[in-house]
């Protein structure tokens, strides 16, 4: 089931979904809490820091699985994802940085790598509440459009779209991998909860085609219509062509 719940703006939305991370570290304060990264996520783990040095946040036995990474990036490089969850969050926080793991990019074996890390989720006792942001082709972690859904933790080639959107962080885009390592849909899915942030009109059209039309692997985010307890927080941009088709959505608060 999904449920949305309409944020203001960028500031609005941060805090709200903040507040469901805030909710279930207080409920099971060593939760596995499965991370992404891009701008979507940022104000949430502001927000996340705030209330960790106001005392209202205790993450000595929080335990976090990144969604992807960047083959060829590593922990220096600061565009490696590593980086980017060091720098914005686990840094800020009295997370034990044991408890943090990323796909390691650099890996020798990448296949060997992928199946250590699922394994790793596992043996982890599975992730109580994963965030996700979206592409703008629906793409989620970095799970691209294709013929099937790739069930476990793998490797990718990344689409000309995604590595333009993403060229923003680098400076250009030749510099962008052209492959990462991703979580798979299966283990997304497997999450006990999720929560999705979404913010500004890009990413209207891919809000609408993953929760208003047929499931469909060219759609990545579609699948997210047959999670159990799925929580979408996006802004009055994102959600503009779903308001606008006047669809009949499951409001929260
Ligand atoms: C990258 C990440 C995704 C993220 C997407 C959107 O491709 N791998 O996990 O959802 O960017 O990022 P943004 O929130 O910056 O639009």
């Amino acid at each position: 089931m999904t449920r949305f719940i309409i944020a203001r703006d960028y500031e609005d939305m941060s805090e709200k979904a903040a507040m469901l991370f805030l909710k279930q570290i207080n409920k099971k304060d060593n939760s596995l809490l499965g991370l992404a990264t891009g701008s979507s996520p940022v104000g949430i783990y502001r927000n996340l820091i705030k209330w960790h040095s106001e005392g209202l946040l205790d993450f000595s036995a929080v335990k976090t699985v990144s969604l992807d990474e960047y083959v060829g990036l590593g922990a220096s490089d600061p565009q490696s994802y590593r980086h980017f969850m060091n720098e914005n969050l686990f840094k800020h926080i009295n997370i034990k940085m044991e408890n943090t793991h990323v796909p390691n990019g650099l890996a020798e074996d990448l296949w060997m790598e992928v199946s250590e890390y699922e394994k790793r989720i596992e043996m982890l006792g599975g992730i109580d509440m994963q965030l996700l942001g979206i592409g703008r082709n629906a793409h989620i972690g970095f799970n691209e459009p294709s013929d099937n859904f790739a069930t476990n933790t793998h490797v990718v080639n990344l689409t000309k779209d995604t590595r333009e959107a993403n060229a923003r962080f680098f400076s250009s885009i030749d510099e962008v991998p052209t492959k990462a390592l991703t979580m798979g849909i299966g283990t997304i899915m497997r999450a006990k909860k999720i929560v999705l942030v979404s913010y500004g009109e890009n990413k209207a059209d891919a809000l609408y085609k993953s929760f208003f039309e047929n499931t469909n692997p060219r759609v990545p985010g579609s699948i997210l219509q047959y999670h159990a307890d799925v929580t979408v927080v996006a802004d009055k941009a994102a959600m503009g062509r779903i308001l606008s088709e006047g669809k009949d959505i499951n409001c929260g608060f």
